[in-house]
């Protein structure tokens, strides 16, 4: 039997970005950038390097510059061009003829609302879902999962695991062992559990799902908070069939606020072929100022 390789993915972008205020009053916060490269840019790499050959992003009002990322800039191109500056050049065409394509969500209802617009275009294939606040750092997490998916053909959800004392500010997996140990059946999803956690897992914004997610998503009503939620859609379908979670053991950053964004950054700082050099000695310098702090 032959085994199934996701080529789909679907990137969610009309959130509001509220916690990233006031950055995100006039720019989609997918665009702010971690050192010279958007947010949203990593997501996609990602998902190309993991074979995905196309992609859906679901945009929103106000999102307008993600499009334009996307897309050709012929002034820029033909000014880089007259200057000779190749370089430069590359950097302003290679993420232009991607095969991106586009949907906008009408009113910001929620990630499961998000995730129902993308029904038409993936029809009856699986796809991989990527969340624009969850940077990886270290072996590809898209890669993984759909390797995974391929052996099982099962939702998958990535996690990694959290510092026991913070697990009330993320999504968490209740989940029991497997015989492969990065590999966990999950049992039930906690989001933001305030008391017990019934685990340090949670999940990481990468998905492997199915085409049986929007038949409940269609169903859900929206949560206290207006949103439809794609967790509630998770745990309903774990009544019907089994889900899996990935542990990832590589880097995770939350880049959906400032605190993230900044981590990310000094991290990514140090992969960076340009601004390294300058940066290693300034943050050595840095750690020698703020020793006894
Ligand atoms: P978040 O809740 O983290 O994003 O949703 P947000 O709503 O932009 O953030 P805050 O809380 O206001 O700061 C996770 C992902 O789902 C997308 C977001 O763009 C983000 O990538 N999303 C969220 C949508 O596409 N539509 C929505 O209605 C909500």
């Amino acid at each position: 039997m032959s085994k199934i390789q996701v080529k789909k993915a679907v990137i969610p972008a009309a959130g509001l970005g509220t916690r990233f205020l006031p950055a995100t009053k006039a720019i989609a916060k997918e665009i702010l950038p971690i050192i010279d490269k958007p947010a949203i840019q990593f997501i996609v790499e990602e998902a190309l390097d993991a074979g995905i050959e196309d992609i859906l992003i679901i945009t929103g009002k106000g999102k307008q510059e993600i499009e334009d990322h996307f897309d050709a800039n012929f002034t820029l191109e033909q000014n880089l061009k007259a200057k000779g500056k190749d370089k430069l050049l590359r950097l302003a065409t290679e993420t232009s003829n991607l095969n991106i394509h586009y949907t906008r969500q009408d009113h910001p209802r929620g990630l499961g609302d998000a995730v129902r617009h993308a029904k038409a275009f993936n029809g009856n294939d699986p796809f991989l879902l990527l969340l624009g606040d969850d940077i990886i750092r270290g072996e590809n997490l898209s890669k993984q999962i759909i390797d995974l998916y391929a052996e099982k053909e099962q939702t998958v959800i990535a996690g990694v695991r959290v510092d026991p004392n913070k697990t009330k500010n993320y999504g968490i997996l209740d989940i029991q062992e497997t015989a492969n140990p990065h590999v966990f059946q999950v049992v039930d999803m906690i989001e933001k559990p305030q008391n017990h956690a019934p685990s340090n897992m949670a999940a990481a914004g990468r998905y492997i799902l199915e085409p049986a997610i929007f038949k409940i998503l269609d169903e859900l009503e929206a949560g206290p908070t207006g949103e439809v939620e794609l967790t509630d859609a998770l745990i309903q379908l774990q009544k019907t069939q089994p889900l899996l979670a990935f542990e990832y053991q590589g880097e995770w950053f939350e880049v959906g606020d400032a605190k993230g964004m900044l981590q990310a950054s000094i991290i990514f700082a140090l992969d960076h072929p340009e601004v390294k050099d300058e940066f290693v000695p300034y943050l050595k310098k840095l750690a020698e100022k703020f020793a006894d702090v």
